[in-house]
């Protein structure tokens, strides 16, 4: 096979892993799951997951990449045959989330723009489910299900999404990836400092912080609350989807594996804190100007990053629009940093198993994924964005993270070997605790998880939404990622690719 393709730098990759891991699910994600499942009180499961499952996970796919050198099909393949459809699962996962990944990202461009006259006006909920998505229930009378016709305030700002992400794919791992990660990743963290700086310093501020802190003890001993943690935790450190396994494929013989998976999901975790920290510093301004608890203005999901902050924005005691744009601005710049590794994945599977150039895999793989993404900028778009994200993170990131584990550590018992691979390149060693958290904590947690999900779900429809529509919009995606993941895997290699590479599994020179 032709030679890989290589980062330039051993900071450049780390700066891709984290432009990868801090996206939409830091800035707006994090804060609300948090508040939401016992506040400060939810520190205790995230940081267990985060150290049994997030960052045993990071190293074992940073090490599956590593040592053979492929996309996630070609190094789950490489392992073993058998385990080959898992890698094709997880990156059939990353093609459902980039198409509507890139359309929240859209969104926040769109917003962007809007927030230097505050174009949402009074009334931003309106504004947003009305003037901006033109949601088909509410324009049009129809229902979810629906698709309507193409939001030109979304459809635009889209093709700049991909037009920008597909041209820095194009100019490949080094010239491509690194550099827009070493431009985006500084940028984002100057702006967003801003904006908590900013926050911090406003009336009330402390009063969202005390919310956002102040333990629920009796929320604890939830199950939704651990299952809350490890889905924060896989979605955010972009584990489970394929892109940990593409990156560091990419990496020279000599990486300290250990090392860079602990910076990694320390970084993830310490923006996410931030974003809480700013995100609710400015919730609490908001309560405190309309004498109101910080209960009844934080919002879930879209609500928080597209109704509340433009509220907030409006509230601002001065420079509205710069600290609309810096916010705004920075959920584009996280979201396309993340974009960038979800598209790699295939673009890399394609590269592996069909020997295509570059060039031809991005315009083939990214291509296809922005024309399906064009039905998330419909009028019923939301709610197919809406039920794909939910089953996708539900029976697809979670599931794909079990049955990751459960095959390498259970199935083709390859954890001891992995271990050593990683420890033998890596400055810090791990040891018996890496083993058992993979081989048992987080198979017994996730598969706890999983049979509380599907109970969930079977009892009662997401959301309330009828069943036709939860079948094809949500089941069939989730499954479908799986049917494509043996599909693909039946396809025949060419002579030669699964050999290991001999070279990846001696510590050289660079
Ligand atoms: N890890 C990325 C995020 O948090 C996908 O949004």
């Amino acid at each position: 096979m032709a030679n890989r393709e290589q980062w330039g730098t051993r900071a450049g990759f780390i700066l891709a892993a984290i432009g990868s891991a801090v996206g939409l699910g830091n800035i707006w994600r994090f804060p609300y799951v948090a508040y939401e499942n016992g506040g400060g009180a939810f520190f205790l499961p995230y940081l267990f997951a985060l150290l049994t499952a997030g960052i045993p996970l990071l190293i074992m796919e940073f090490t599956l990449g590593h040592k053979y050198r492929g996309s996630a099909p070609l190094s789950y393949a490489r392992l073993s045959k058998k385990t080959e459809w898992i890698g094709w699962w997880q990156v059939a996962i990353s093609f459902v989330i980039s198409t509507y990944y890139a359309v929240i990202i859209a969104w926040a461009l769109a917003y962007t723009y809007f927030a230097v006259n505050q174009r949402w006006g009074d009334a931003p909920g309106d504004f947003l489910m009305g003037d901006f998505l033109q949601r088909v229930d509410i324009v049009s009378g129809g229902a979810p299900g629906d698709f309507g016709s193409i939001v030109g305030g979304v459809f635009f700002p889209l093709i700049l999404v991909w037009v920008v992400t597909l041209a820095v794919l194009f100019k490949g791992v080094k010239r491509g990836i690194e550099v827009a990660n070493r431009i985006f990743i500084p940028l984002l963290v100057v702006m967003f400092l801003l904006i908590v700086i900013r926050a911090l310093t406003l009336e009330g501020a402390m009063t969202g912080l005390d919310a956002f802190f102040k333990p629920n003890w009796s929320e604890i001993m939830s199950p939704s609350v651990w299952v809350a943690a490890y889905g924060q935790i896989f979605f955010s450190l972009s584990i489970a989807f394929a892109i940990m396994i593409t990156y560091s494929s990419y990496l020279p013989k000599k990486s300290d594996i250990n090392n860079n998976a602990f910076i990694t999901g320390f970084s993830n975790s310490s923006f996410e804190l931030l974003a809480g920290i700013g995100v609710f510093a400015a919730l609490g301004f908001m309560a405190n100007a309309s004498g109101v608890a910080v209960s009844e203005v934080a919002s879930a999901g879209i609500g928080l990053a597209f109704v509340v902050f433009p509220e907030i924005i409006n509230t601002f005691p001065g420079m509205n629009g710069f600290f609309g744009v810096l916010f705004f601005g920075s959920l584009v710049l996280a979201g396309l940093s993340s974009l960038i590794s979800i598209t790699e994945t295939f673009i890399s599977a394609i590269q592996d198993k069909f020997h295509v150039s570059r060039t031809k895999a991005v315009a083939f793989g990214g291509g296809l994924a922005a024309i399906i993404s064009i039905m998330f900028a419909t009028q019923g778009g939301l709610f197919f964005l809406d039920a794909a994200d939910y089953f996708i993170n539900q029976f697809g990131i979670a599931l794909a993270g079990l049955i990751s584990v459960i095959a390498v550590a259970w199935f083709v018992k390859e954890l001891p070997g992995l271990q050593e691979h990683a420890n033998r390149v890596s400055d810090f060693k791990t040891g018996l605790w890496w083993k058992v958290c993979l081989g048992v904590v987080t198979p017994v947690v996730l598969g706890y998880m999983a049979i509380q999900n599907t109970i969930e779900n079977f009892t009662n429809n997401y959301e309330g939404y009828p069943t036709s529509f939860l079948l094809y919009s949500g089941w069939f995606v989730a499954i479908g990622a799986i049917i494509v993941g043996f599909i693909f895997s039946a396809m025949k290699w060419q002579k030669g690719d699964l050999n290991v590479p001999s070279d990846s599994t001696e510590k050289g020179a660079e």
